[in-house]
């Protein structure tokens, strides 16, 4: 088997009921990209805890994590996606994705946000698909069902830190201050989302923040956009930047999903460069 093979977990299967969960898996021709999907997968079909942290001992649990963080490091963005219907969030995702950005947050603020996830992560399997505005572990619990590689969270709630967890799917939670953060920090969080970055003091409290907190990294959001980008990427502790100027409501609404990847294709061609700028 190679690595990233979806058999790949039956290597590390404790046990006969073990294997049967990832078999299942398998034989359901629910593919798993990797071996965190595939631990992911099997969680949501009946061995939730065992499983998983089973996987999680083995190492595992790093797996997803690092394949987003690859993602990121070369194209440092995370586009959200906030939509009423499945059929335009995977229209928006794919605009996306043929733009460049394949690290997509489907935001949970409409009745519609677990189809609209569930459909993403079946129709564009080019993108890493994870769930935002996730507030509580309900939530955090129903967007892993409908396929969440990964949840974000406006704040910092030991409840949705702990169901990612028992997943094995990373979890960004949002901070804006240094209580916050070192919360963060003690429960061995490495990264978090910076948020509301803009009115949170902006690129000025990051840089202080991060020199406090050495080894963290930030996905500032709020407040990003095309005149800002390039400033915040240059802190070395940012690891992406996330926001919803890639998707206007306009475009949404009008349906122009070309005008949604020239976006894209704009956002990239800055973090490019500005990748390429990162302060010493
Ligand atoms: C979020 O959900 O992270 C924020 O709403 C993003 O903020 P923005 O709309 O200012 O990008």
């Amino acid at each position: 088997m190679e690595a990233g093979d979806s058999a790949t977990p039956l290597r590390y299967a404790q046990n006969d009921g073990e294997r049967n969960v990832i078999l299942r898996e398998v034989t359901r021709g629910i593919h798993a990209p990797h071996p965190c999907g595939a631990a992911l997968r099997a969680a949501q079909i009946g061995y939730p805890a065992k499983l998983s942290q089973n996987l999680l001992g083995k190492g595992l649990f790093a797996t997803m994590e690092c394949e987003i963080d690859n993602l990121l490091e070369r194209t440092p963005l995370i586009a959200l996606v906030q939509a009423e219907d499945a059929g335009t969030a995977v229209s928006t995702s794919r605009a996306l994705a043929t733009g460049g950005i394949t690290v997509i947050e489907v935001l949970f603020r409409t009745d519609a946000a677990p189809d609209c996830l569930d459909a993403v992560a079946r129709e564009v399997p080019e993108a890493v698909v994870g769930a935002g505005t996730v507030l509580s572990a309900a939530q955090a619990e129903a967007a892993l069902e409908a396929g969440a590689k990964f949840i974000v969270s406006p704040g910092l709630d030991e409840g949705v830190v702990d169901m990612a967890r028992s997943a094995g799917a990373p979890i960004y939670p949002g901070v804006c201050t240094a209580t916050e953060l070192q919360r963060a920090y003690n429960l061995g969080l490495e990264t978090v989302k910076f948020f509301p970055a803009s009115v949170a003091g902006g690129i000025p409290a990051l840089k202080a923040l991060s020199s406090v907190f050495r080894t963290m990294r930030f996905i500032p959001t709020g407040g990003v956009s095309p005149a800002n980008l390039a400033d915040f990427l240059a802190i070395p502790a940012v690891l992406a930047c996330g926001g919803s100027w890639l998707t206007p409501a306009n475009l949404i609404r009008e349906g122009d999903f070309k005008g949604i990847g020239k976006l894209a294709r704009e956002a990239v061609s800055i973090s490019g460069k500005a990748t390429g700028n990162k302060e010493q």
